[in-house]
């Protein structure tokens, strides 16, 4: 069977020229180059099949960009191979180029100055887009994103989550089949990160399009995908199924408390024992999601509170847990 992303011992590293102290130290290392060797990517290896959702997690650093680079073609590996829709990516060919689509929440791919809707037209030509079917895809994608209004303006007027939507649509037109997204939803409010991924689960489904995602944000993850590959210093630390990963993991919630006045002793052991006072006027703790509202509704009507925090556990922490479990 041939997988539609087949990625075997895959290694990337980058040699970075290592500057000596000083004037001396430059002079010097003008004749005498010396290097680090940093193996970003490490003798990695998966296979992902058509319709799949993978989630890609690991720390800042762990080589997740560095993997999708190379699988789109961006970066060529140092060793291994790898296939995607059967072509080597790092070739090139125009047959993969239309079939593939990278989407970097760190980046913009459409132009800056211009409104979304002319980079597209941009975009219909490079792709050889049918008219009527680009017309079609732009209607229905925009709407769905809820950007259809923002289409005709100059995308450096947008906002973050509009010019993500924005350049959603943009990766999309010419249908690819196989789609990474690195950090889509990366400075999005709340609103804007369940729409995107409301987004990516329907057009997962509709396409049988297969898609790489990665994320810091455990919410994405769990609600987008059943299969994770973890990676740890460019090596793979885990590849299989979410759920059986960690029955703790996405369970948690962080909730803050910000008190009117200063919080007494009295207060304090008067709470559940997992608050840790972080401030003066600030509790924190970390609780399971089907205890929170008890939890909260009980302080309220006890203390005077100023605000209440309630956040996701940050994937750093939820894979900490899971590296030191092993
Ligand atoms: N062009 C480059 N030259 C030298 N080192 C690089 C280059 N690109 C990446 N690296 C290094 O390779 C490692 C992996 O980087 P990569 O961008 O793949 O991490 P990441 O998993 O995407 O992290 P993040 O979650 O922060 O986006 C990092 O230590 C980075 O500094
Ligand atoms: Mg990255």
């Amino acid at each position: 069977m041939i997988h539609t992303i087949n990625v075997e011992h895959l290694s990337k590293e980058f040699k970075t020229p290592q500057k000596k102290e000083g004037i001396w130290g430059s002079l010097s290392s003008l004749f005498q180059k010396q290097y680090t060797i940093y193996k970003a990517v490490d003798d990695v290896s998966f296979s992902i099949e058509k319709g799949e959702l993978v989630g890609m997690l690991g720390s800042n650093g762990a080589g997740k960009t560095t993997t999708l680079k190379i699988l789109s073609g961006l970066l060529h590996p140092t060793k291994g191979t790898a296939t995607v829709l059967g072509h080597t990516p790092w070739e090139r060919h125009n047959d993969f180029r239309r079939r593939f689509s990278i989407v970097m929440g760190q980046r913009n791919q459409l132009w800056w100055d211009l409104p979304a809707m002319d980079s597209y037209l941009l975009n219909k030509e490079i792709y050889r887009i049918p008219t009527n079917r680009y017309k079609e895809l732009v209607k229905k994608l925009s709407e769905r994103l809820e950007i259809d209004s923002k289409l005709s303006i100059q995308l450096r007027r947008l906002s973050l989550g509009e010019r993500m939507k924005c350049e959603l649509i943009g990766a999309l037109l010419h249908e690819p089949e196989v789609v990474y997204l690195d950090e889509p939803t990366i400075g999005l409010d709340v609103v804007a990160q369940h729409s995107l991924r409301e987004f990516v689960k329907e057009y997962n489904k509709e396409h049988d399009s297969t898609i790489i995602l990665t994320s810091h944000y455990m919410e994405d993850i769990v609600s987008l995908c059943k299969r994770v590959i973890i990676l740890d210093k460019g090596k793979i630390f885990y590849d299989g199924n979410l759920e059986k990963l960690s029955s703790s993991v996405g369970n948690d919630k962080i909730v803050t408390l910000h008190f009117k006045e200063e919080i007494s002793s009295e207060m304090e052991a008067s709470l559940s024992p997992q608050f840790e006072k972080i401030s003066s006027t600030t509790l924190k703790a970390r609780i399971s999601k089907q205890e929170a509202p008890n939890i909260v509704s009980s302080v309220l009507q006890s203390y005077p509170i100023d605000d209440i925090n309630l956040e996701e556990v940050p994937i750093e922490e939820v894979i900490r847990e899971i590296f030191q479990k092993k």
